[in-house]
């Protein structure tokens, strides 16, 4: 099977389009709900977005008029906050609800804000509506209290046209972010130092808007990957499944993980081949910003580590509400017991039977489906919007694997 492009680089490369002038032209754009929501909300604000190719966008900036996100569509993504950077200091202001996205825990935008306003912007709000404005960000000195990846790159796009330095230290480092900054950089913004947790950027002042030089690729959904490796380890079929266009250096910690479980994975530049493993040993895993273990791939992990013999602890330590979905695993033959919030016990193996389910969010929505595929018997998984939120047309890849699996 062949990965998609990932979501939350593409995203962001979305907003990061209101920097450029002409059209900036993006391969490898994942089918997913999140993009056509993100189509839409640029769409409103007068930016051109056109669909060339299978998986090509066009977007033009050049015809941005607006400043006021759409409530309704912002409030039901989270990626739509990482607008506010690149309207800021393009337009002078923005306006937007509390940003929406999958309900894993509180969430909040106080980074963005203080962030911000340390670099000359004014800031209020009316309950849950935000408004920001600055007639000119200068550059600043700013440290995050945890690594957050969407706080990271609105800061990171704030700053391209500031007037001065930027330095932004415990920031985010994962891979997105990264690519985002080359993206960027290629279209003429000085971002040095991204993918490490001191970043600097020299602002290039509004004169100057970013032209693309390059033809972009999305970069291989991570993810996705994880989420197939882990899939293959429980259920491949006799020859395995081989995960093609992915990026293994980005797997690192899963796969410490799944090999210390006692999964053998073949590796190459850009594909991965698994097996099915019979014996598989409990392990414990501690969810931590990148390159440490991802939390998305948590709940795929959890469903994982029911068929693992012995005891595992799993701790959550990004997200306070992002383990809620064991009930429904309990309720299939799981033995998971939440101690607090961030932490459940697992006890494996465990064989289990289908059920009707609803996806919470969709990363635990997806941990549904594989769990489905493991479990004997039928299950059925409602609110299939949340995977497509992630995940192009998922129930066409699994059949290929031969998963028995429909839509209905
Ligand atoms: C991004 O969310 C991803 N979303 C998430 O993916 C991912 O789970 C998460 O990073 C962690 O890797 C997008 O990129 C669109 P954070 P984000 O800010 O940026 C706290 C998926 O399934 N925090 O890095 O919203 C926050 O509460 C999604 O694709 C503040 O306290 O996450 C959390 O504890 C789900 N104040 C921690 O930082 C702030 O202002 C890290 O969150 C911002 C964040």
């Amino acid at each position: 099977m062949s990965v998609s492009g990932a979501k939350n680089h593409a995203l962001k490369i979305f907003a990061a389009s209101v920097l450029f002038s002409g059209p900036v032209r993006i391969g490898n754009v994942p089918l997913i709900e999140d993009i056509f929501r993100m189509s839409e909300l640029v769409s409103g604000l007068g930016i051109k977005v056109r669909k060339t190719g299978g998986h090509i966008f066009e977007i033009n900036a050049d015809t941005l008029n607006k400043t006021i996100l759409d409530s309704e569509i912002a409030s039901r993504f989270r990626a739509s906050v990482v607008l506010i950077g690149p309207l800021l200091t393009r337009l002078g202001r923005v306006s937007l609800p509390h940003p929406g996205g999958c309900v894993i825990g509180e969430r909040p935008i106080d980074f963005f804000i203080e962030g911000l306003a340390k670099m000359g912007a004014n800031f209020k709000n009316k309950g849950n509506h935000y408004f920001f404005e600055a007639k000119n960000l200068i550059g600043a000195d700013f440290t995050f209290r945890n690594p957050s990846v969407t706080a990271t790159e609105t800061l990171m796009m704030a700053a391209v046209f500031a007037k001065g330095k930027t330095v932004l230290r415990n920031a985010a480092c994962e891979p997105e972010v990264e690519a985002l900054a080359k993206f960027l950089n290629d279209g003429g913004a000085k971002i040095y130092g991204a993918g490490a947790h001191t970043m600097r950027i020299d602002g290039i002042g509004k004169k100057n808007f970013l032209k693309q030089k390059n033809p972009l690729a999305v970069i291989p959904d991570r993810i996705e990957t994880g989420s197939f490796l882990i899939l293959g380890a429980l259920a491949a079929g006799p020859s395995g499944i081989k995960i093609k266009n992915c990026e293994p250096t980005h797997l690192a910690s899963l796969i410490s993980h799944l090999e210390s479980a006692g999964v053998s994975i073949e590796k190459g530049p850009s594909w991965l081949k698994v097996s099915r493993t019979k014996a598989l040993k409990a392990t414990h895993l501690k969810t931590r910003e990148y390159p440490g273990f991802a939390t998305d791939l948590q709940a795929p992990f959890v469903v994982f580590l029911t068929q693992a013999k012995g005891e595992s602890l799993v701790h959550e330590t990004i997200f306070e509400g992002r383990l809620e979905y064991v009930s429904d695993l309990n309720r299939m033959g799981a033995k998971i017991t939440l101690c607090d919030p961030h932490r459940a016990l697992i006890l494996g193996p465990s064989s289990l039977t289908g059920r009707e389910m609803e996806s919470p969010d969709l990363r635990a929505g997806l941990a549904f489906v594989i769990a489905a595929l493991v479990a004997k018997g039928r299950s059925i998984i409602h609110n299939v919007y949340q995977v497509d939120r992630g995940y192009e047309r998922i129930e066409e890849k699994l059949k290929k694997l031969g998963a028995d699996i429909k839509r209905i």
